[in-house]
């Protein structure tokens, strides 16, 4: 590759944000970078502009500077055979069986120390050796793809650098853990994983309240927890976006706990065979980080960490070419700071100022991070937002290529440092631009993405009771690699945003304008024999666009029901929340449920007289759990025990029926009614006929051949020609 490194001692001091490693390095070499940010100094310059000035800068040195050979990133050659054999990596340990209520636990694991700390000397060989396998397996690559992007060879041998620190300091029991991880392969794809996602203030108020109330977690069934963003924000929740507004990546928010008890909740999380996700804000960060406060004092070096404009027609064209994200919560995609005479760009909210990786300083600083935060315990990365991350003027600012690099090398370096770990995507995007998420086998991005265009295209189905357009959708993802897994769900914190395939609904005489407004109005109730409620969220007037907001079980009908206090509305409303659970667990992938979903709780619409929440209602599914509900899933009938014991019984089969295992062949089968869904699972000579009844009526429906099946709910087993389905119900039948 056509690089040129450049030698550090004609350069300035570092601007990082992250300690220098353990060991000393010499003067010249610490010294590796401004230059690279530096050029940062391209602050109050467009994009593009400033991706010159950057480059430029690297330029100059190269130009007034000898080449030389770069220290940390060439050090592991890939043709380097380590010289001793590095400790075989033991077979991954079943997490334990979740379903049984494990004792709760009276003394707490002592937290993880950092792997050096009792390391004999062959021990230390033995895991540097293991650290230079593993960058020489991708180092070339890596290289390649960080000097296309950045063409900065010092910050790049930084990177590795930091790497290095970052692998050291990983506790021996996380290095453990991802020896067992790398042994078993894709760990996250077993079907006894059960995932939910929370509010740690909602769930039990804090970090150490959390780890307090694992039993019922795993009561749940629940093996991968995702807590929602936890990391410090302002305290005004109006300018936070749900946590969404990181002001400092190394801290928890303090009424939350700290990063201690964060890596305690992991250390205990793992004893008891339970994953921890976290959020990893990458696309912007609050106008309170540090950065950001640098940046509004007109320090250069932090404004090129944004992007500022104050040519007009720069802005102008952005607001052209880049669709928006917040309509009507926040319009625009500029911010103007009259103390600077300028703007800066935020996507999302006016107080969340989009981050410019064409700056290497941003892309490495974000790196550590992630790498701290990795450190902490965390398993699954779920990366934020991550198509929109790098902008070109021009361009509708999303999905483009120097995405998919920044996630491969992001991939690259997490399997260098903490292969263990998971990246999750958070691609709400069309189907076309999100499988390209996943890479390629060879050079693989993501390991798990979001299956948005399925959950939305499962509400539709919902509201339509036609099972056409969800059977293409399920068959489009049914075929992709097995390798690709998704992450399947009903509801998440987020609005649901109607990306339906619009290409197809419109030749079957459904226009989009019309299409969503109908959705809108069946799920706000408003439809002719609606049993929903919620709200919509960011209606675009001039779109006639609009999103909706509402948790599951008011999506099924059991608000409207309990309000009316209509009993044999409520069976019915159950049973559909019933069967779409059982529809979610049918797909393969990560099924996660949505805090609360599991008792049926309703929309929460107290967060009105929240002055800081009442403008965003996508507060009306972020509800306080309710744990007095809880009481009731121990008794007969209540619409808790319905929901509990009938997922608690799905998630039991789903565990340890082989025929759920990732390696099944899945596809949907040809019905002649359109309400019905009918999915077929083989593996091993034998087929889950699971169907499902997307209507409100009754079904007789006809097995494919009078045979013998096994009812995997009443656990019968006969001879069966056709099966009765009352409305919005399912059956699991297994040949
Ligand atoms: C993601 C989050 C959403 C947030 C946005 C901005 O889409 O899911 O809640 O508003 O990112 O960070």
């Amino acid at each position: 590759m056509a690089e040129t490194p450049k030698p550090a001692a004609s350069q300035e001091t570092v601007v990082t944000d992250t300690p220098a490693a353990p060991k000393a390095k010499p003067a010249a070499k610490r010294a590796a970078t401004r230059a690279a940010s530096g050029s940062a100094s391209a602050a109050g310059k467009e994009p593009s502009a400033a991706k010159k000035a950057t480059s430029k800068a690297a330029g100059t040195k190269t130009a007034a500077t000898k080449k030389t050979t770069p220290r940390a990133g060439s050090a592991a050659p890939a043709t380097k055979k380590p010289t001793a054999a590095a400790p075989k990596a033991k077979a991954a340990p079943k997490p334990k069986a979740a379903a049984k209520k494990a004792a709760p636990k009276t003394t707490s694991p002592a937290p993880a120390k950092p792997a050096g700390a009792r390391m004999t000397k062959a021990q230390k060989e033995a895991a540097d050796k293991i650290f230079a396998e593993r960058l020489a397996r991708h180092h070339d690559e890596l290289r390649w793809l960080y000097m296309e992007l950045y063409d900065n060879g010092d910050m790049f041998a930084e990177l590795c650098d930091q790497m290095k620190r970052f692998f050291d300091e990983r506790s021996a029991k996380l290095k453990e853990l991802d020896a067992q991880r790398e042994a078993a392969g894709a760990w996250y794809r077993a079907s006894d994983m059960l995932g939910m996602q929370m509010y740690i203030d909602n769930f039990a108020g804090t970090i150490k309240g959390v780890e307090e109330k694992l039993d019922y977690v795993q009561q749940c069934n629940v093996n991968y927890l995702h807590l929602m963003p936890f990391l410090d924000t302002p305290a005004d929740k109006s300018r936070s976006d749900g946590g969404y507004a990181v002001s400092d990546f190394r801290r928890v928010k303090p009424e939350l706990g700290t990063m201690d008890d964060l890596a305690h909740l992991a250390d205990e999380c793992h004893e008891r065979g339970i994953s921890l996700c976290m959020d990893f804000v990458m696309n912007h960060t609050s106008e309170d980080h540090k950065w950001a406060r640098r940046a509004r004092a007109g320090e250069g070096e932090y404004m090129s960490r944004y992007f500022f404009v104050k040519d007009q027609g720069v802005i102008d064209r952005y607001t052209r070419d880049v669709p928006q994200v917040f309509p009507t919560t926040a319009p625009g995609h500029f911010t103007y700071l009259p103390e600077l005479d300028q703007c800066v760009m935020t996507q999302f909210y006016p107080y969340q100022w989009d981050l410019n990786y064409r700056n290497p300083r941003v892309f490495n600083e974000m790196m550590y991070n992630f790498l701290f935060l990795a450190n902490q315990g965390m398993d699954i990365i779920r990366i934020d937002a991550v198509p929109y991350i790098w902008k070109q003027l021009g361009t509708n600012c999303r999905n483009l290529k120097q995405v998919h690099t920044i996630v491969r090398m992001m991939r690259m370096i997490g399997e260098i440092v903490c292969p263990g770990i998971v990246l999750l995507g958070e691609v709400v995007m069309a189907p076309v631009e999100v499988v390209p998420y996943f890479g390629t086998v060879e050079k693989p991005e993501c390991h798990m993405l979001y299956n948005v265009t399925t959950m939305a295209t499962t509400w539709n189905t919902v509201a339509c009771r036609d099972t056409r357009l969800l059977r293409s959708q399920l068959d489009a993802v049914f075929g992709l690699p097995r390798e690709y897994t998704f992450l399947n769900y009903l509801r998440c914190h987020d609005d649901i945003g109607w990306g339906l395939d619009y290409g197809t609904l419109s030749a079957w005489g459904m226009a989009e304008v019309p299409h969503k407004q109908f959705l809108n109005d069946y799920f706000c109730g408003i439809a002719p024999g609606s049993v929903s409620r919620g709200e919509l969220y960011n209606a675009d007037p001039v779109t006639g666009d609009a999103r909706f907001c509402g948790t599951t079980a008011s999506m099924c009908g059991i608000e409207a029901a309990g309000f009316e206090g209509d009993e044999a509305a409520m069976d019915v409303a159950i049973r559909k929340d019933i069967m779409l659970h059982a529809y979610m667990f049918t797909q393969s992938g990560l099924p996660i449920i949505y805090s609360g979903d599991e008792i049926g709780q309703v929309n929460d619409y107290s967060y009105k007289e929240d002055p800081e929440k009442a403008a965003d209602s996508r507060y009306i599914h972020r509800g306080a759990f309710d744990w007095g509900l809880t009481e009731n899933i121990e008794k007969p009938g209540t619409i808790q025990q319905r929901i509990f014991s009938a997922l608690a019984q799905l998630e039991d089969i789903r565990r340890t029926e082989a025929i759920f295992g990732a390696e099944a062949e899945v596809c949907t089968k040809d019905y002649s009614d359109t309400s019905i869904l009918w999915i077929v699972r083989r593996a091993s000579g034998r087929e889950l006929h699971a169907v499902f009844n997307f209507s409100d009526d009754a079904k007789t429906v006809w097995m494919p051949e009078t045979a013998t099946y096994t009812d995997l709910m009443s656990g019968t087993t006969a001879e069966v020609t056709t099966v009765d389905m009352p409305s919005w119900s399912f059956i699991w039948m297994l040949k």
